[in-house]
Order: structure tokens, then sequence, then C-alpha cells
């Protein structure tokens, strides 16, 4: 008890983070902006804004060329490498950059699909964004592989682990699956994933981009052979990352122009990167480092991530509770004791999630509505096309916020 208090004094309180976003100044229909729509993309804290437009403003170049500008751009980007590469347990050289979670998938899938062929399989879940499931299914028109689907349960929002052992086999190639659904919150048994495609000889890829900015992320402890992530939901810029092992990334032959760098990371990247969103990215793992103590900026990010995690756990239980208790809303997904991140989806009876995202947003409330291209979860759940409504607390979220959230859902119900 006492240790967690110590642990948890180290890291910045809500107030203190709160006061690193401009955004949050902003005020609508009289009311202050309550941002819940974090798992479409969190805001950014000023010291990643000032990252950004310190290096538009005085290093601005391209990259590999011998006078200043060059190479800081290249050291720019190197730091850059150096902090995702922390941020993810990984080393730099298997940090690769591009334009965002969707693009680096589709890129990595052509290359790994220019070894496959017809009789391969990938394993993909029905749980997942459709940027984790269409590469895939790209290969299966363009190279003849077969796609499986693991099972949802509609009910509990949770993958049918019983399912997924059946769909893996000695022809499996790649297992892709979240580490966490960013319509329903549900956290994934990524170990288990990692334990049923190894046996199969599959490798595992695991999109991160809605785990990341609330648990530590760990390629180690995950076992996995990629990992996608994108900086935008974790208060950095509008940039995609790749993780991949480096023997993987040294030798897979991932389309490029002949003269570019043949070297890992660079090899998977391509064309002239948004470096000033590189820049960003790494700006955005400073900003979460910088709020806890600790020797290494590894160690950091593993406290302040541990607190974002205890933190969402608790607005994500009132959140539950509260809108539970409203006879009209319906929610979805696992239950606050069950692993899961701060995202709550629900719909309201007789108010369409569009209409209903209207109306709180008219009162600050900012809240997404749909499916969130997790298509196939909408589906399942019976409530295609109109979907959902999603609340998704981050660092800035208060116990206040969501309670203004409860009462004006209740009001709306
Ligand atoms: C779980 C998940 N995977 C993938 C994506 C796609 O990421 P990007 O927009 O970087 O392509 C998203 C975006 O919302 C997401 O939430």
């Amino acid at each position: 008890m006492v240790e967690a208090a110590r642990h948890a004094a180290q890291v910045r309180s809500t107030d203190a983070i709160r006061g690193q976003f401009p955004a949050l100044e902003r005020r609508q229909g009289g009311f202050s902006v309550a941002y819940f729509d974090g798992p479409g993309g969190t805001q950014v804290p000023r010291s990643v804004a000032e990252a950004m437009s310190d290096y538009l403003l005085h290093h601005n170049a391209n990259r590999h060329w011998a006078f200043a500008t060059s190479a800081e751009t290249d050291q720019a980007v190197e730091n850059a490498r150096a902090a995702l590469a922390d941020f993810l347990n990984a080393t730099p050289h298997e940090v690769v950059f591009g334009a965002n979670m969707t693009t680096l998938t589709f890129h990595l899938s052509r290359a790994l699909g220019r070894h496959w062929q017809a009789g391969d399989e990938v394993v993909v879940t029905e749980l997942d964004h459709h940027a984790n499931i269409a590469p895939w299914q790209a290969l299966a028109r363009e190279r003849g592989i077969t796609l499986r689907i693991v099972r949802m349960i509609p009910e509990t929002g949770q993958l049918d682990w019983n399912d997924f052992e059946r769909q893996v086999n000695g022809k499996t190639r790649l297992v892709a699956v979240a580490a966490a659904s960013n319509a329903l919150g549900a956290i994934n048994d990524i170990r288990r994933a990692a334990g049923i495609a190894h046996r199969a000889r599959a490798w595992l890829l695991v999109d991160a981009v809605h785990y990341a900015p609330h648990e530590l992320t760990d390629v180690r402890a995950m076992d996995c052979e990629f990992l996608v992530c994108s900086a935008y939901k974790f208060y950095g810029p509008h940039v995609g990352v790749l993780f991949g092992k480096l023997d993987l990334l040294q030798t897979i032959d991932f389309p490029k122009l002949a003269p570019a760098p043949d070297i890992a990371p660079e090899r998977a990247e391509t064309g002239t990167q948004n470096h000033e969103g590189i820049v960003g990215a790494g700006a955005a793992v400073d900003f979460m480092a910088s709020l806890a103590a600790g020797s290494t900026r590894r160690e950091r990010l593993s406290a302040v991530l541990e607190e974002f995690e205890k933190r969402g756990q608790r607005l994500v239980r009132k959140l539950w509770e509260g809108l539970a208790g409203i006879p009209k809303v319906k929610l979805f997904g696992p239950p606050p004791e069950a692993p899961r991140t701060p995202t709550v989806s629900f719909t309201i009876q007789g108010v369409s999630p569009e209409e209903a995202a209207r109306k709180l947003g008219e009162q600050g409330l900012f809240l997404s509505h749909g499916d969130f291209y997790a298509k196939t979860v909408v589906e399942r759940l019976g409530l295609a096309p109109q979907g959902l409504i999603r609340a998704g607390c981050a660092c800035y979220t208060t116990e206040d916020e969501v309670r203004r959230l409860i009462e004006a859902v209740r009001k709306l119900a």
C-alpha cells in the first residue's frame, strides 16, 4: 500500500499533466471541452508541438548529406528511433517509421507476400481494426493465400481462444492480432497468441495501436516478430511505427528503390520520411517519460504507463458503473474487472450514435461514433451500419469529466 502510494506519487498528477495540453483550454457552447476521442487520436502536449516546430524552423533538410542541417536531421531521426525503441523495448535498428499503421502494414504484407503462395495461410481476428485485416486479405487476392478468421465472442467482446487454436495450423505463415480492441477496449492475451503462433512455426504481428497509449508495450515480453503502433494515439503527431525483429528487417524483400539505403531499418522505409512527424513521435515518448522519475527512459516510461493503467482502471470503473445505471444504455465489451483499456462503447435506445455524439459534442463532450473501422465487430454485435458511441479516457481525463459525461448521457436517454 505504502509502496503503491510512493510509486503513484512519482508520476505527475492528472492536473499537472493537463497543464501541458493547450487544447484543454478550448470551450464549446460555454462548456470546457472533455476529449473522449483519444482512441481516434489524442491531444498533443506543448513540448511535442515545440519539438516539431523547432525542427521545421531550424533544422529542416533532407538526409544523408554533408552539411549541417542534413546531419542534424539524421541525428534527429536517430534520436526519435532511440526513443521509440525505449517505448517498445526494442533496439533502434528495429524501429521503422511510416505514414501510419495502415500504410506500414500494407507495406509489410506486400513484402511478406512476395515469399508466399497458394497453400500458405494467414490468421486474423474478427475483433481487429480492418487495417490489420485488409492487408492480409489483399494477399488472398494477389497471391492466392488463404485467410482464416478467428471468431470473437459478441457477449464479452473477447477472442474465442478455442477457435484461435483451431485456425492456426502447419500452413499458417503469420498470425495478425490486436493487443487491444479499439472498438471495445478488450485486451488480448498476446503471450498466448505468440505461443499458438510459434508452436505452428508462424510469425506473430501485433497491432498495438490501441494498446500502446494505455499499457507498457514490450515486444520482447510479447515475443512477437512484428508490432505496429501510431504516435497520434499516444500524444504525438500522425506517424506510424513498425517494430520488426532485426534479422527479419534485414532479410525481408521490401519493395524499395535501388539507390535507397539497404540497411535495416531504413530498407523498410519508403521515400522521404515525415521528419517533423518523426521528431514529434520521439518527443511524445519523451513527454510521457518526463512524467516520472527513474534512471533510464525505459524505467520512467514503465512507471508512467503503469500509473496510466491504474488511473485508466479507476476511470473505466466509474464510467462503466455510471452508464450501466442508465436504463436505456447498453454497454458492449468486457466489464471493468476484465483486462481492458479505458475505452467504453455503448448505444442509447432511441438515439442513434451519430445523433448522440452530436448532442454530446454541443456540450463540449467529444466522443466518436460509428464502427471505427472495426467493421466486423460492429457487424457481429448486430449494430451495422450505425455502430456505437465510444468514450475513450486518456492521461488528461478527469473523474469530473467522466461524471459530466454520465450525467449528459442520462439526460439524453
Ligand atoms: C486498433 C487500431 N489499429 C489500426 C488502426 C489504424 O491506424 P492508422 O490510422 O495509424 O493507420 C487504428 C486506428 O484507429 C486502430 O485503432
